[in-house]
């Protein structure tokens, strides 16, 4: 049976804060060494330490914000032993993630390069758990102050005379978790605390972001907004999918059938999670002063077999891809509250853009997501609804088809759709409304696959790779569209 939108291109819902399509690299397993920092001396091409390969293709993403460095490590992490000299760094063991040596050569002058070479924003995440006030507030100054201070100082003898930019901040992470076990009455009077030194220097102004919840922990949203939402610009949210349980999570290639459906379910899991927080934000913050920040999002799977369990490193697939639209769909029906979100992690790590090998590197399929939805940043949402068949397995059912419409500056209208179906096509009448399709110059481009578990290997790097899409007509009220199974559209329409 036929299936129908109808899209109404002159009902604007809001700007999809082009922070949504944010990033999350984390000094766990092979992220930052080997997936982007090499060292100067490495044969591996690199500018000042830091990959070619892998800054040529995170720059087609047109990553707005970075988040680093955790995660957990955030709150083991002491910034001090990561600046000056690379060669007098303090070693530690990264005891969170696969206890192996950390020397530090990766610190905050290497990361704000990153984020010079990529053009996007930084995100840190400061150390409440294992770290002081007086710490993160230096770390502020280290970086932000401009003239004489002790801090300002050394930073010019470290070589970077002028202050960064720092625009976001994050007090601690995972705060009832691995950032320290807090109760969220107890971490809800620190944020207060530490948050009072993250002060803005010479017209820096930063966006202060609080450790937020895990999953359905909603009493933690309504213990930190009722008693610190006036000291914060965002809140957290993390929420992975996992298909499986927390010991077992399930395979990244391999995995039978209802894995791919259970995998569906728990990624649209997502929507109630914004839904219910945004319930609790709304009681204490009706105008949606403070932004929702889903700053770590993604598939957990089980590590490849034969890797380091501690280095978190799973291969990608047409699944993951799915995923990551049906995520974007949310964020963007949700945008008047969320306002930044960070896949995690970019390079080797969960849900990730990339996989290197030595020299190697392949996309995977998430990354196509992030490059074909990219022309939904900083666009103007507009109205959308679906009526969509089910999709239906061993008695469970979820709706077939999800989707998202934005129109940017120039007046481009994109629409992004997914067939989470792994074995049905689906056909999809739209009636767009305040447009003349029949004139318009209409593009498509498809990703999909034919196996559920089709990924790109260092032999085969292209196997899911974007392809032009042409299975639409001019229908009746609008287009008309086939969409084959597990697949991932995005129409320009101008
Ligand atoms: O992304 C991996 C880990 O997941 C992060 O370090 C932590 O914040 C979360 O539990």
């Amino acid at each position: 049976m036929k299936q129908q939108a109808i899209l109404n291109v002159d009902i604007e819902q809001g700007i999809i804060n082009k922070n949504i399509y944010g990033h999350f690299t984390e000094h766990l397993g092979r992220c930052i060494y080997e997936g982007i920092w090499v060292g100067e001396d490495s044969p591996i091409p690199n500018t000042k330490g830091i990959r070619n390969d892998v800054i040529e293709a995170l720059k087609k993403l047109n990553i707005p914000v970075l988040r680093w460095p955790g995660g957990c490590f955030a709150d083991e992490y002491h910034w001090k032993d990561g600046v000056g000299p690379r060669e007098k760094r303090k070693r530690m063991v990264n005891t969170h993630w696969g206890g192996v040596i950390e020397n530090n050569h990766f610190g905050t002058h290497e990361f704000m390069l990153l984020c010079e070479i990529l053009e996007c924003e930084p995100y840190i995440c400061g150390n409440v758990g294992s770290g002081t006030v007086q710490e993160m507030a230096e770390w502020v100054e280290y970086m932000t102050f401009d003239g004489e201070s002790p801090m300002a100082n050394w930073r010019k003898e470290n070589g970077q005379e002028k202050p960064w930019k720092l625009p976001y901040f994050g007090v601690g992470n995972e705060n009832w978790g691995c950032g320290g076990n807090m109760r969220p009455e107890y971490y809800s009077d620190l944020y207060r605390n530490y948050q009072t030194y993250v002060r803005n220097y010479n017209g820096n102004k930063i966006y202060k972001i609080a450790g937020g919840a895990s999953g359905d922990d909603y009493n933690w949203t309504e213990v930190l907004m009722r008693e610190s939402a006036h000291h914060m610009d965002g809140l957290s949210l993390h929420h992975y999918t996992i298909p499986g349980e927390w010991n077992e999570k399930g395979a990244a290639t391999g995995f039978p059938e209802h894995e791919w459906f259970v995998t569906m379910k728990k990624a649209l899991f997502m929507e109630t999670l914004i839904r219910n927080h945004g319930t609790i934000m709304d009681k204490y913050d009706p105008k949606k002063r403070v932004g929702m920040i889903i700053d770590e999002w993604g598939t957990w799977l089980d590590p490849e077999p034969g890797t380091n369990p501690g280095f978190l490193y799973q291969q990608n697939s047409i699944r993951d891809a799915v995923v990551a639209a049906l995520h974007f769909h949310i964020f963007h029906e949700h945008c008047d509250r969320v306002q930044m979100a960070n896949i995690a992690q970019t390079v080797n790590v969960l849900q990730a853009m990339i996989l290197t090998e030595g020299a190697n590197m392949v996309m995977t399929p998430t990354y196509h997501i992030f490059e074909m939805y990219k022309v939904h940043q900083g666009a103007q949402k507009i109205a959308s609804v679906i009526n969509s068949n089910n999709y239906e397995f061993k008695g469970e059912s979820l709706p077939q088809i999800s989707l998202t419409a934005s129109k940017n500056e120039d007046g481009t209208v994109h629409v992004g759709i997914c067939n989470i179906d792994h074995n049905n096509e689906a056909e999809l009448k739209m009636d767009i409304r305040g447009l003349a399709v029949e004139n318009a110059k209409i593009e498509g481009r498809i990703l999909t696959a034919t196996t559920i578990d089709a990924h790109n290997s260092f032999e085969e790097s292209h196997k899911v790779s974007p392809k032009e899409f042409t299975e639409f007509c001019i229908g009746e009220k609008g287009l008309d569209v086939i969409l084959p199974p597990m697949s991932v559209v995005v129409l320009s329409i101008i």
